[in-house]
């Protein structure tokens, strides 16, 4: 693929974000667009953030219709938290590799096998996963949900291990945690990130704590193997703030590489490396310019949760809003 557009594909370009700007003011839409998502397709949305910051935004808008350019579970959060807008996702087969690890049968299994623990769901979840959950949370605030959970609470956490583990050893909670990993993030090993270290000792490292190298992180962190003074466990909005408040003038990026699109974007003089440039999720990337202009132009495709699944899903996403 050639990495540069040429002088027509441009300009078809341009024609075809203007149509996608005149649809958007015919069917008052907004577009809102995660931090994975491609350059593109962030420049063109209204609002571009992590799982928390876009379930805020659509919780917010006004407008009739969102495009969410995302995943299915997020355009599901959004359903539930807007019940009378229309949800589209420009691609129906833009899906989770983590939410896919649990299903509402599966937890209500081991719900069974732990009668009276509160359930906290990772927002990579789906909608019926959620409904029988007590809290939803995200990477930006996981932490504040577990410490609003009083100790004596039992808690089950799903669906990522690295996220989970990663929890109990900053809460020291004694977290049951559920298997699931994500196959973008997993990819993400600690021989990567050492090796990064060695090639760059005075770069800030941006970790987003669903990574594989999350726990041997830690692990590292406790051992004085690698300085804590430069690593930096955060949600992708919160790699975006650093990345600006930062004295560093290079960063080392343990995540999906769309995140450093705004980053490169808001700070042209500091340099951003990617872990690895195949940290890519093949889901995110499913949307595209042209998908979004015939999901306006069609209202193709509408994203709906069953009444009784929203109401008791909204419940857990609305105490997670709350805190
Ligand atoms: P954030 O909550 O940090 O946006 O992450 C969402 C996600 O899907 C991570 O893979
Ligand atoms: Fe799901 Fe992983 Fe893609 Fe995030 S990066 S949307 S967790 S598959």
């Amino acid at each position: 693929m050639a990495l540069r557009l040429t002088h027509t594909e441009l300009e078809d370009a341009a024609e075809l974000v203007a149509e996608i700007e005149h649809l958007k003011q015919q069917r008052n839409a907004v577009i809102l667009a995660h931090n994975y998502q491609y350059g593109e397709i962030q420049d063109i949305a209204d609002f571009v953030g992590d799982s928390l910051g876009l379930s805020q935004a659509a919780a917010r808008t006004d407008a009739d219709v969102i495009v969410f350019c995302g995943v299915h579970f997020m355009a599901e959060t959004a359903a539930i938290l807007c019940p009378d807008k229309t949800v589209l996702l420009p691609d129906l087969k833009a899906g989770c590799s983590l939410a896919d690890t649990i299903t509402g049968e599966q937890l209500r299994a081991w719900k069974a096998e732990h009668p009276g623990a509160v359930v906290v769901s990772y927002v990579n979840t789906t909608a019926e996963v959620k409904a029988e959950s007590d809290y939803c949370c995200t990477s930006g605030n996981a932490l504040r949900v577990i410490e609003a959970i009083p100790a004596e609470h039992e808690i089950l956490f799903l669906p990522d291990m690295f996220l989970g583990s990663y929890l109990r050893q900053i809460t020291g909670r004694p977290l049951h945690i559920w298997a699931g990993e994500c196959h973008v993030h997993a990819g993400i090993k600690p021989e990567m990130v050492k090796a990064m270290h060695q090639a760059y000792p005075d770069a800030d490292f941006m970790v987003h704590p669903e990574c594989g190298c999350v726990s041997s992180y830690m692990h590292f962190l406790a051992r004085g193997c690698v300085s804590d003074k430069n690593t930096h466990i955060l949600s992708t909005e919160g790699m975006i703030q650093h990345a600006r408040q930062s004295q560093a003038s290079q960063f080392v990026v343990a995540t999906e590489i769309g995140v450093l699109h705004r980053m490169r974007q808001a700070n042209p003089e500091k340099e951003f490396m990617p872990i690895s440039d195949a940290t890519v999720c093949r889901y995110m990337k499913m949307t595209t310019l042209d998908k979004v202009h015939h999901a306006l132009q069609t209202m193709q495709h509408p994203v709906t949760v069953p009444v009784d699944v929203a109401e008791r899903a909204r419940g857990a996403i609305e105490r997670m809003i709350a805190l």
